[in-house]
């Protein structure tokens, strides 16, 4: 009982409009759900086993409706049983944010068992109902989860993306536009590598109104506002304390799923699987890290080389081996469930 009775009098809009699933009801997925109404990017699917949170959540974003003129169909669904997963057909975008979400203390790859075991179900389902859907991966960690997606769905890795630069880029450029007392309009900057404790913050390519960083600030504050920026989701879980971000999180992940639906061509830095060339530049063969990259249509439209210098280049390296040692906890996860 919800939207259904409004939506089958004017059941046009249901063929108009774009679908987009979200995987996950808890404060990161609703967030989301509702970000996504905001900018009216698609009727929206949202998917919990937890009993009637789903539906209560989206009839709660679909009452919103009238002030921010939303016309969508938004609907929950209970996923006590696997075949409920159904209503995945036909979406767009499949966005996943199930699983645990940190505590003080834990850092994203605590995570690692419990969540992998999570999406491999879910994938499961993404492959038997939506495998044509692009799929943005949030639950963390977002980078190892985004590989495991992968192997358990068997999609095209190009219509996987992890969420990971979109999100530390924009704390990044928030410190940065704090720092300066400029507008975070004029700040010009990302954050590359895994969305772990030693993601790269680039100060070499970042900028204010095209001016370069390193001209503006002291080497000691930029080194404080890198450090900020790496630790910037354990900043917001020690407070919460019960759990972890989630408001820039979701404008994070709406930014990503615009550029899909509206087929922009944005760069965002996310986790992209590299292979081929780039693997070879980076030496990160098979497994997905963050990157400058274009967003499109069909998902990651292009990945951008970077050429590191000897620093960025070690703690390029760092960064790709804490991803790798993840992967690595995936494949033997995958390989003793499959004997
Ligand atoms: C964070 C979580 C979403 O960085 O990883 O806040």
């Amino acid at each position: 009982m919800n939207s259904n009775i409004f939506y089958s009098q004017t059941g046009y809009r249901n063929m108009a409009r774009k679908k987009i699933s979200v995987i996950g009801a808890g404060n990161v997925g609703a967030s989301v759900a509702q970000a996504l109404a905001i900018e009216k990017l698609g009727n929206i699917y949202l998917f919990d086993v937890v009993d009637g949170v789903p539906e209560g959540k989206a009839l709660d974003i679909q009452e919103g409706a009238p002030h921010w003129g939303y016309d969508l169909e938004i609907k929950g669904f209970t996923t006590t049983k696997p075949e409920v997963y159904e209503n995945l057909k036909g979406s767009d975008v499949i966005v996943i944010t199930a699983g645990l979400a940190r505590k003080p203390g834990m850092s994203r790859d605590d995570l690692l068992g419990k969540n992998v075991e999570i999406l491999s179900s879910v994938s499961q389902s993404i492959k038997k109902y939506s495998p044509e859907s692009r799929i943005i991966v949030v639950t963390n960690p977002a980078d190892v989860m985004a590989y495991a997606v992968q192997k358990v769905t068997g999609i095209a890795p190009e219509r996987i993306i992890g969420l990971g630069g979109s999100l530390d880029s924009s704390r990044f450029r928030t410190f940065l536009s704090m720092e300066l007392g400029v507008s975070v309009k004029d700040i010009n900057a990302f954050v590359i590598g895994g969305h772990g404790d030693d993601m790269v913050p680039f100060i070499r390519y970042s900028s204010a109104g095209g001016i370069p960083i390193e001209r503006l600030l002291s080497k000691e504050k930029i080194e404080e506002i890198v450090k900020r920026t790496r630790f910037g989701g354990g900043e917001i879980v020690n407070y919460l304390k019960t759990g972890s971000a989630y408001y820039a999180p979701s404008i994070s992940i709406t930014a990503m799923v615009r550029a899909i639906i509206d087929d922009e061509n944005r760069i965002i830095p996310s986790a992209a699987y590299l292979s081929g060339t780039h693997a070879k530049h980076y030496g990160a063969s098979g497994i997905f890290i963050g990157l400058p990259i274009k967003i499109g249509s069909n998902g990651v439209e292009h990945i951008y080389d970077i050429d590191f210098n000897p620093d960025e280049l070690e703690l390029w390296k760092r960064t790709v081996e804490s991803v790798k040692s993840g992967c690595a906890k995936v494949d033997e996860f995958l390989s003793v469930k499959k004997n």
